[in-house]
């Protein structure tokens, strides 16, 4: 927070015209139009920010996509996006937190926009060595791994196997769960194993035979297991002995067929604040990483959906507004 007086009202004109991304209906990536919207306006205990940069993740390209309607129906026309980095132009009444002028990142609905609504306690102050890319890209891969380690009570001591250990999920995953005192195994294609061992994780390479090469890794077992690539459900309830630390983030059917927890359906579990201030801890003892994969403009959303949707690479795409 800047040493203005907060909850401070902007004197200048509040911003109430602003481009975004958005579709009117499901469906293929051009469906997403850039077109001015009426901008949102703070209201008790939220603030207004210019959006500098939003990161693109995977839920984005399947909720435009219609995958999800079944429980995560949209309002259309919708402007996707859920994080973001950028200056408050506004605040609420009741904000005490935030002044207009600071530099914040955090969980911001709408963020394929110029400029979004969120709440105050969903954000942190952007530390002025984290470029606005990196930290855009930051609240939903700090947010999902904060929460499914805590639900998987990892701990020192604890082997815990990672799918998908180069994502973006993966890979704050991996930093927490060092972190923490844990041995972490991930999973990614070789390409990405310099990468993990980077991050301080023992990489194994995905496909036929993965539980196989775990097992030779860690003859002694795993206690936990995060599959954040999707498909591997049933092999890690067999490497753990059950189901109580296994846990899904992927695929909510395949968790149902296996007895396993699916994370983050239920708002009412998110750690927004316990997340975003882990990674400035480990950002503050020069340890965090997590790569921008790619920039583009808000107008190029459509490409950097069909990017997110190969499913393969590391660190986040983002947009710049
Ligand atoms: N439920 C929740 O709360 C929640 C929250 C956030 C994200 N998610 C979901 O979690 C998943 C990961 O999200 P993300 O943002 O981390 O995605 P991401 O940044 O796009 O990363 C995807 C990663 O998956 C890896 N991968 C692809 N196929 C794999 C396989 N068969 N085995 C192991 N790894 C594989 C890729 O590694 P290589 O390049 O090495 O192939 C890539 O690094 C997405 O499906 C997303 O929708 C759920």
């Amino acid at each position: 927070m800047s040493g203005k007086r907060p909850g401070h009202h902007t004197t200048g004109r509040v911003p109430t015209m602003s481009l975004a991304i958005s579709f009117a209906a499901y469906g293929e990536p051009e469906q997403l139009s850039l077109t001015e919207l009426t901008a949102p306006q703070p209201g008790p205990g939220q603030v207004q920010l210019k959006v500098r940069a939003a990161g693109v993740n995977p839920l984005d390209w399947k909720l435009r996509a219609g995958y999800l309607t079944g429980f995560m129906p949209l309002e259309l026309p919708h402007v996707p996006g859920l994080e973001a980095a950028g200056t408050v132009t506004a605040v609420g009444p009741g904000v005490t937190r935030w002044s207009v002028g600071d530099e914040v990142f955090g969980s911001v609905p709408a963020a394929y926009a110029e400029y979004a609504v969120t709440g105050e306690e969903l954000l942190a102050a952007k530390p002025a060595d984290l470029s606005w890319e990196q930290a855009g890209a930051l609240h939903m891969a700090a947010e999902t791994s904060f929460r499914t380690l805590a639900e998987l009570g990892v701990a020192k001591g604890d082997t815990l196997l990672i799918h998908g250990a180069a994502g973006s999920v993966g890979a704050v995953a991996v930093q927490f769960a060092v972190a923490a005192g844990a041995r972490v195994i991930g999973t990614a294609s070789p390409a990405n194993h310099d990468y993990l061992r980077e991050l301080g994780a023992e990489p194994v390479a995905y496909g036929e035979g993965v539980f196989e090469r775990v097992r030779a890794l860690a003859p002694e077992g795993v206690h936990a297991v995060l599959d954040a690539a999707g498909g591997y459900l049933a092999g890690s309830v067999e490497l753990t002995g059950g189901t109580e630390r296994v846990i899904a983030i992927v695929d909510a059917q395949e968790a149902a067929g296996a007895g396993v927890r699916f994370s983050g359906t239920d708002p009412a579990t998110w750690r927004t604040a316990e997340g975003l201030a882990k990674v400035l801890e480990l950002h503050a003892a020069g340890t965090f990483v997590l790569p921008v994969r790619t920039v583009l403009p808000l107008a190029e959303a459509a490409e950097a959906h069909r990017l997110s949707a190969q499913g393969h690479g590391r660190g986040r795409i983002v947009l710049t507004v």
